[in-house]
């Protein structure tokens, strides 16, 4: 079931080169040049409207390059049409900002969603897949219940699970713990992480949240202006002297009052 790497040797699962996009008249991401190591977890910070879900809807192929180079797994994806990009997609788990569960399914419903997408018939092996699981994100007493009668937390731990229910070689989080407690934010940071070192599986992680980056980053890129601005440990981040890096990591919004 799971998708087999196509160059495991290689140490970097995602090159990005020289990478630009613009949407209407806006040029979006001007030359944006990163790599991401096969198995690490990093994260991608920035201010908002930097670009940071654009760039990972570009890794995903779900929206096209104005030019560079995106090579995920050893396979260069800007030119691939529709169909090759199936087989892409599928290494990538993708954790919307949002979480967009399906409103009408249940969690185990909607944890079971791809893998019927992906061919799988027998009931019993797609009820064991979806157990095994939700008992990784602890949510399998919750299985018959409504995205509606989840706390905000479960919703983001459902979404987990389905996102790496098909064993994926990398999941995407965009925002995962933007409007929770700081407790649950807290308990969704280890499981990023658990599931990362556990499963060997490359993590991205866009956050604003100086914590969640501590917890699940190895390595940190600071977007600005369209290009990668910074990159390094977390603690090198919060250890810079640049005042542009300052005024990020302290929240301020650089206007006097
Ligand atoms: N489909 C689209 N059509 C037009 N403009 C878009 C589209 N998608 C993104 N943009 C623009 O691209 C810029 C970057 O958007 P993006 O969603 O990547 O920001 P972000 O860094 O994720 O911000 P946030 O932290 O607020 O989520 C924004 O100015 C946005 O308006
Ligand atoms: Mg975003």
């Amino acid at each position: 079931m799971a998708a087999l790497p196509d160059n495991p040797s290689d140490p970097v699962f995602i090159r990005v080169r020289d990478l630009h996009k613009q949407i209407g008249q806006q040029q979006i991401l001007k030359g944006m040049t990163l790599d991401i190591p096969r198995g690490s977890g990093v994260a991608i910070i920035g201010g908002s409207g930097t670009g940071k879900s654009v760039f990972l809807k570009l890794v995903m192929g779900l929206i096209r390059a104005s030019s560079g180079s995106i090579m995920v797994d050893g396979v260069e994806i800007t030119g691939l049409n529709e169909r090759q990009l199936g087989p892409h997609r599928r290494k990538i788990g993708l954790l919307f900002q949002d979480g967009a569960l399906f409103d009408s399914l249940t969690v185990e419903e909607n944890v079971a969603f791809p893998l019927v997408e992906a061919g799988w018939k027998d009931r019993q092996k797609i009820k064991a897949a979806v157990l095994e699981t939700l008992e990784s994100v602890d949510l399998e007493e919750h299985l018959h219940k409504l995205p509606s009668d989840l706390s905000g937390g479960m919703r983001k731990r459902a979404a987990l699970a389905r996102a790496i229910i098909t064993d994926p070689q990398a999941v995407f989080y965009d925002e995962p713990t933007s409007g929770l407690d700081p407790v649950v934010a807290d308990s969704i940071d280890h499981l990023i992480r658990r599931t990362q070192r556990r499963r060997g599986i490359t993590s991205v992680v866009v956050t604003h949240d100086m914590k969640c980056l501590r917890a699940v980053a190895d390595q940190v890129f600071y977007l600005r202006e369209g290009v990668v601005y910074f990159s390094g440990t977390p603690a090198a981040l919060l250890e810079s002297a640049d005042p542009v890096i300052r005024q990020f990591v302290e929240g301020r919004s650089g206007e006097s009052s």
